[in-house]
C-alpha cells in the first residue's frame, strides 16, 4: 500500500514563517507529512513552484439577499469558481438580518444557497436590529450553530445600527464567545455631506469619496474601538482605507486591546481619481470606504509591514456594471448616493497581492501567506485552514512566481461583467489548486463539483477570548436582561 494518496513533490513550501524545499504527503484530504523522498499513489511535480496554503477570504459577499428581494449577482457557484481559479479555497460570506425580522429564516435560506459552493465556507451574521429576542435567544443559537462572528454596519440606511444597538451586539458577542466585525463610517456625517453635495449639483461618482472623507472613517473607527473596549469585546475593523484610520487601530493595539484590522487590494491599487472617469464609468470603482488619494497605498503598505493590518480580504461584492441588478439598478443617471457600493475581487485578490506585494519586493512570500490565509484562519477560528502542517486540510495552491499575466475579466471566471483591474499586468500566477487533497483547478480550468464545498462550523477558540479588562471591573454585558 502506498504511504500517501498524493504527494506534491519538490516544490518550495511557504508557511506563515518560512520557506523550504520539501514534499507534502496527503492522506484522506489532510496533510499527513512534510519531508523529502515521499511517495504516494499519485504525484504532482511542483519543481520551480511555490506551494502555499489555499487562500482564506474572510470578507466576501456571495448571493447576499437584498431587502427588496432577490440576491446579489455572484452566486456561490460562480464565486467558488473564481475563488478556486485564483487560489482561494475557503471564504466567509454574509447572512443578513433584515430590520424587523429575526435571524432564523434568512440563515436557513443562506445555508440552502451555499450548499452549492465548491469552496469551504462559513458566514458572518449581520445584525441590523438587535431586539431582546435576537440578543437573548437568536444570537446564541446562531453562534452555537457554528457562525461565530457577528457583523455590524455603522452606516448604510438599510443596515446601520446606532451606538446603543452596537453595544447590545458587542455584549451578546461577549457572552457567547463570538468575534464582531465592523464597517466603520459615520452615518450622519455622510448623510449631511451627501445632502450638501447633491443640493450643489455634485451627483457623479467622483463625489462619492467627497461624501465620506477619511475623518468620517476615522471617527467611526475610534468609536467602534472605544465601545468595544467598554464591553471588553474583541473586534476586527473591516476594509481600512488609509493611514489615519490604521493609526487609530495601532493606538488601540499598543494599549493591548484585541482589535484587528483588514484592508483589501482596492485600497492598495485604486485611488479616488478612478471614480472621476467620464460618464458612469467611475461607478466601477465605487466602494465604501472609498479608495483615497495617491499617497494612501504607500501608507497602507507601511501599516501592513508593521502588522497593524494583518488580513487582506477581497470584500468581493456582486454588482455588475451593465446589468439591471447591478450598478445601474437605480438607472444610469443615478446620483452617487444611489449607486450600489462594492467591487468584485474574490478571484483577483491573491494574484494582485502576490504581484504588488511579493513580486515588487514589498512583502515576503511568508508575509503573503500570513495576510491571505494564516491570519484570517486564525482570527476566525478555522483551525484546519490556512496552514501547511500535519493534520491541516490539504488546501494548497501551487504558484508560478515568474508567470506574467494580464488581468482580464474572463480570466477571473466570476459572474460580474467587469473587473476594476482590467489590463493590469501581474507577475506570479496560481497554476493548480487543491481543496482537501483534490485537484479542483489546473491551469485555469476549475473542475470541482457544485456542492462539494463544506460548511465550516466554527466552535469556541481561545484567540478571541476577551481580555478581562473592564471599567471598575464591572461586566455590564453579564447583567440580567
Ligand atoms: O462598498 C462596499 N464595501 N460594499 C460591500 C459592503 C460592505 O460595506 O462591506
Ligand atoms: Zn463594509
Ligand atoms: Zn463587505
Amino acid at each position: 500500500m502506498e504511504d500517501y494518496d498524493l504527494v506534491i513533490r519538490g516544490g518550495t513550501v511557504v508557511t506563515a514563517l518560512e520557506q523550504f524545499r520539501a514534499d507534502i504527503g496527503i492522506r484522506a484530504g489532510r496533510i499527513a507529512a512534510i519531508g523529502t523522498g515521499l511517495d504516494g499513489a499519485a504525484r504532482i511535480d511542483a519543481d520551480g513552484l511555490l506551494v502555499m496554503p489555499g487562500g482564506v477570504d474572510t470578507h466576501c459577499h456571495l448571493e447576499q439577499l437584498r431587502p427588496e428581494g432577490g440576491a446579489d449577482e455572484e452566486s456561490f457557484v460562480t464565486g467558488s469558481t473564481s475563488a478556486l481559479a485564483g487560489g482561494t479555497t475557503s471564504a466567509i460570506s454574509f447572512a443578513v438580518q433584515f430590520k424587523g425580522c429575526g435571524l432564523g429564516a434568512t440563515l436557513n435560506e443562506y445555508r440552502r444557497r451555499a450548499a452549492a459552493a465548491m469552496i469551504d465556507y462559513s458566514f458572518h451574521q449581520i445584525i441590523t436590529d438587535p431586539t431582546e429576542a435576537v440578543v437573548a435567544q437568536e444570537i446564541p443559537q446562531v453562534v452555537a450553530a457554528g457562525i461565530r462572528s457577528l457583523k455590524v454596519f455603522l452606516t448604510y440606511d438599510a443596515l446601520r445600527i446606532d451606538d446603543r444597538a452596537y453595544l447590545a451586539v458587542l455584549a451578546a458577542a461577549h457572552r457567547t464567545g463570538a468575534l464582531v466585525t465592523v464597517h466603520c463610517e459615520n452615518y450622519d456625517a455622510i448623510a449631511w455631506r451627501t445632502a450638501a453635495l447633491l443640493a450643489d449639483g455634485h451627483t457623479t461618482p467622483k463625489y462619492h469619496p467627497w461624501s465620506r472623507p477619511e475623518v468620517v472613517e476615522r471617527e467611526a473607527t475610534y468609536r467602534a474601538i472605544a465601545l468595544a473596549e467598554l464591553v471588553d469585546q474583541p473586534i476586527q475593523v473591516f476594509h481600512v482605507s488609509c493611514t489615519e484610520v490604521a493609526e487609530e487601530i495601532a493606538r488601540a493595539q499598543a494599549r493591548g486591546l484585541k482589535v484587528w484590522a483588514e484592508t483589501c487590494p482596492q485600497y492598495l491599487l485604486m485611488t479616488e481619481h478612478d471614480m472621476d472617469r467620464p460618464g458612469f464609468e467611475g461607478a466601477k470603482f465605487m466602494c465604501s470606504p472609498p479608495p483615497r488619494g495617491p499617497d494612501a497605498a504607500a501608507g497602507l503598505w507601511e501599516q501592513i509591514r508593521r502588522g497593524t493590518l494583518d488580513v487582506i480580504s477581497s470584500d468581493h461584492s456582486g454588482y455588475s456594471y451593465d446589468g439591471p441588478a447591478g450598478k445601474r439598478i437605480n438607472g444610469a443617471e443615478a446620483s452617487f448616493r444611489d449607486i450600489p457600493n462594492g467591487i468584485p475581487g474574490i478571484g483577483s485578490r491573491l494574484p494582485i497581492l502576490f504581484s504588488e506585494g511579493v513580486s515588487k519586493g514589498r512583502i515576503t512570500p511568508s508575509d503573503f501567506v500570513r495576510l491571505t490565509a494564516f491570519n484570517p484562519a486564525r482570527l476566525f477560528g478555522l483551525a484546519e485552514k490556512g496552514r501547511i502542517a500535519p493534520g491541516a486540510d490539504a488546501d494548497l495552491v501551487l504558484w508560478d512566481p515568474a508567470r506574467r499575466m494580464t488581468i482580464t475579466n474572463s480570466l477571473l471566471q466570476h459572474r460580474i461583467d467587469y473587473t476594476p483591474y482590467e489590463g493590469l499586468e501581474v507577475t506570479g500566477w496560481p497554476v493548480l489548486t487543491l481543496r482537501r487533497g483534490e485537484v479542483v483547478m489546473r491551469d485555469g480550468v476549475v473542475q470541482a463539483e457544485p456542492g462539494s464545498g463544506r460548511f465550516l462550523a466554527r466552535g469556541p477558540y481561545d484567540f478571541i477570548r476577551p481580555l478581562g479588562r473592564l471599567p471598575h471591573g464591572y461586566d455590564a454585558a453579564a447583567a440580567p436582561a
